[in-house]
Formats: C-alpha cells, sequence, structure tokens
C-alpha cells in the first residue's frame, strides 16, 4: 500500500551563508525542517569548508535538527563524532569507503540517523541491499563540492527507483537531492519523489531566507502526490 502524503521538508544549506555570521544566518531560515552543513575536507572534494569546532558552535545556537553533508575521505574515522555532537542525520559518501554499513552501524550507535549520499554519476544498483541499514538517501543533483551550480536532471531515475522501493515497502528511507534545487528546478524533483530538498543560493541568496523556505515548500507539495502540506 502506498504511503500516506508526507509535508515536504527543505533544509537550507549554509554553504551559502554568509560565514561570519553562522547564528543570524540560522536564525533566519527558522522553520527549516533541517539544516544542512556540508563539510569538506578538501581531500574528497577540491573544497575546504568547516568540520566540527563548527558544528559544535552551530548546534549551541540553533534547535533546527542539522544535517551533516559529509564530503570527506575516511568517514568510518570521522563521521561518528558528528552524531556524537548531536547532529539528527549524519550523511557521508558512498564513494568515500569499503565498508559504508560499518559507518553507518557507528553513526546509529551514536545516536543519530545515518545517510548515504552518492555522486551524480554513481549508480544506485549496487547499493540497494545495504540501504536498509540507513535512514537518509541523499542524491547528489551536482557534482559534491560547490555551492550554485546547475542541477543535473539526469539524477532523477534514481529518485524515482528509491521512492519506488520506499513505497513498496522495500525500504525505509528518506529521499532528499542536493544541488541546483531552486524554484526552476524542485518541482520535477518533487514529481520524482524527492522528500526533502536540500537549497543554498535559493534560500541565502534572496532577501528572505524564511519565506523561500516556505515557498519552495509549498511549490514542492503541489508538484507531487507523495506530499502535500
Ligand atoms: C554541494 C553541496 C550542496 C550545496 C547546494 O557540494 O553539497 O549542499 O550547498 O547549494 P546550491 O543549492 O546552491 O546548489
Ligand atoms: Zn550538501
Amino acid at each position: 500500500m502506498p504511503k500516506p502524503p508526507a509535508t515536504p521538508m527543505i533544509a537550507p544549506s549554509i554553504l551559502a551563508a554568509d560565514f561570519a555570521r553562522l547564528a543570524e544566518e540560522t536564525a533566519a531560515v527558522a522553520g527549516a525542517d533541517w539544516l544542512h552543513v556540508d563539510v569538506m575536507d578538501n581531500h574528497f572534494v577540491p573544497n575546504l569548508t568547516l568540520g566540527m569546532p563548527v558544528v559544535e558552535s552551530l548546534l549551541k545556537v540553533t534547535d533546527i535538527p542539522m544535517d551533516c553533508h559529509l564530503m570527506i575521505a575516511a568517514p568510518e574515522r570521522w563521521a561518528p563524532p558528528y552524531a556524537e555532537a548531536g547532529a539528527h542525520n549524519v550523511t557521508f559518501h558512498a564513494e568515500a569507503t569499503d565498508n559504508p554499513i560499518a559507518v553507518a552501524r557507528d553513526i546509529r550507535a551514536a545516536g543519530a540517523k545515518a545517510g548515504l549520499a552518492v555522486k551524480p554519476g554513481t549508480p544506485l544498483e549496487p547499493y540497494l541491499e545495504i540501504l536498509r541499514d540507513f535512514d537518509t538517501l541523499l542524491i547528489m543533483s551536482v557534482e559534491p563540492g560547490f555551492g550554485g551550480q546547475k542541477f543535473i536532471p539526469e539524477v532523477l531515475p534514481k529518485v524515482e527507483t528509491a521512492r519506488r522501493l520506499v513505497d513498496a515497502g522495500e525500504l525505509k528511507i528518506l529521499v532528499e537531492i542536493d544541488g541546483g534545487i531552486n524554484d526552476e528546478t524542485i518541482e520535477a524533483a518533487a514529481a520524482a519523489g524527492v522528500d526533502c530538498f536540500v537549497a543554498g543560493s535559493a534560500v541565502y541568496g534572496v532577501e528572505e531566507p524564511a519565506a523561500a523556505v516556505r515557498s519552495l515548500r509549498e511549490q514542492a507539495a503541489k508538484a507531487s502526490p507523495h506530499l502535500r502540506l
């Protein structure tokens, strides 16, 4: 039996925020479902952002559940501390480890939800079995590393596959999309079956970030039968 419609989740990405004013920028998206925090190590991706000290400070100033997206090598070593610190969801990349199940287990044991991220060119099939051990599937719709890139619609069949498996009761995961989500792309992503939409520039690049969160949520809800407000 198909699952009843759920409210679309919007996860503003602070990668597009002013890093000198992170507490205020976090407050500016009050009402968001998750706060998406992009951790990059200049190794797994060719960019460097922030790590544990900033996450720990942010956790003290916000009640929005934190969604840590780790674009880092060796997640088996570095991911669990984000869960221990109090992140709600900790997502690492399938391409970054040989033992994703063990990393997911450690994240969950430390009290967070565990997410698996796949780059645009990474197929889903090899991971479908192990997704039973995850709470979140993050499908990248740009190459990880930078905000403000163009949405890659070719990833949508992966969203459709995940949606089908969730609706059939074979997987219990939240389907999240990340990269290039804005008022021109969110409807296609919603129609394909996304539950949670990461948006960086579309939220922080406008005058009123909280209003952008609301309007993206409304747009997503209208575009898909599996979502409603
Ligand atoms: C890219 C990051 C994204 C990025 C999204 O590597 O994972 O979360 O911040 O930014 P926009 O929405 O601007 O594409
Ligand atoms: Zn991200």
